[in-house]
């Protein structure tokens, strides 16, 4: 297959959205290989070729149509949205989809000592972040006039480096801010990932493979919560066992041999089912109910 039929996909190389991203094309089929430290792995069942960059760059090389599809963070994609827009243009990639994974906020934070008293008191100090339009996005909204430190990485360290008070940064576990003794108090903008494409037309192939790739992203992400239970009960209870399947669409209702009052009820529910769910269909006269996880699903 020639060069102008293989999809090519940029993904972090390495960071929060590399291993949920690799995970999210493995379980939609994906078999890779790639070679150690190479930036390119290639898809040996799919057209589909990642490229592994950092993840800053991946709004241009999608726009600039260097790649395809982009799996990326909503907080690199606002500030670069913010960024083209502070520059009099338009970004020109498109979001295709929100994803379920890379969760995480920016947020401010102050050394674990000092006390806040609210975006008010934030007129006139220094702030180190390398989300600078976000942060500006955020001061401006709320008539404050701080200072913007812009800072290429290591932000969590220029406030006991002298070079700002307080930093603005990405926070998922908390973990950075607890190492660097620094205390979480404000957050500027919600994050997680979302799939972008090229504003360019694709040819015909690779548009059915981009389609096909979102029917299966669309199944992944469905199946995640999903799980399917099997149950006996009562042909009179059926109507309190409905009511209590979590998330469920017609269940399959199926007789038991030899038991004219029984049925089987097999169902799928769209959330998790937790203990608490299976007691109360046990006192709704359920019994010899299974839980069992859904591997794919495609409507
Ligand atoms: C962010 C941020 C912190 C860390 C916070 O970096 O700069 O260092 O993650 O995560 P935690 O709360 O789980 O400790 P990121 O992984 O996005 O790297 P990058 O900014 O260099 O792309
Ligand atoms: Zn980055």
């Amino acid at each position: 297959m020639d060069k102008h039929t293989r999809l090519k996909l940029a993904v972090q190389k390495s960071g929060r959205l590399t291993d949920p991203s690799l995970d999210l094309l493995t379980r939609c089929g994906l078999k890779l290989s790639r070679g150690k430290d190479q930036l390119m792995g290639f898809g040996e069942n799919m057209p589909l070729d990642v490229l592994f960059v950092r993840d800053d760059d991946i709004p241009d090389l999608v726009q600039e149509d260097v790649c395809d599809l982009g799996l990326i963070g909503l907080n690199v994609l606002e500030e670069k949205r913010l960024e083209l827009a502070a520059r009099g243009t338009r970004a020109r990639f498109e979001t295709v989809r929100t994803l379920d994974f890379g969760h995480c906020r920016l947020s401010l934070a102050v050394p674990a000592e000092q006390s806040y008293d609210g975006v008010r008191s934030l007129h006139g100090r220094r702030i180190a972040t390398t989300y600078p339009f976000l942060l500006g996005r955020f001061l401006e909204q709320r008539g404050v006039a701080a200072e913007i430190v812009t800072l290429s990485g290591a932000v969590e360290i220029a406030p006991r480096l002298g070079r700002a008070d307080l930093i603005c940064d990405l926070v998922s576990t908390g973990s950075t801010l607890q190492a660097n003794h620094l205390r979480e108090v404000e957050t500027v903008f919600e994050s997680h990932a979302v799939l972008i494409r090229t504003p360019v037309e694709l040819p015909a192939e690779k548009r059915d493979w981009v389609e096909r790739l979102l029917l299966r992203v669309e199944g992944v992400e469905q199946v995640k919560e999903s799980k399917y239970i099997m149950l006996h009960a009562p042909r009179s209870a059926l109507a309190a066992i409905r009511r209590l399947l979590p998330g469920s669409e017609s269940p399959t209702v199926i007789a038991l041999d030899g038991f004219p009052d029984r049925v089987a009820v097999h169902a799928v529910c769209r959330e998790n089912v937790f203990w608490e769910t299976l007691e109360a269909l046990k006192g709704a006269g359920a019994s010899a109910m299974l839980v069992l996880p859904i591997e794919k699903m495609l409507a």
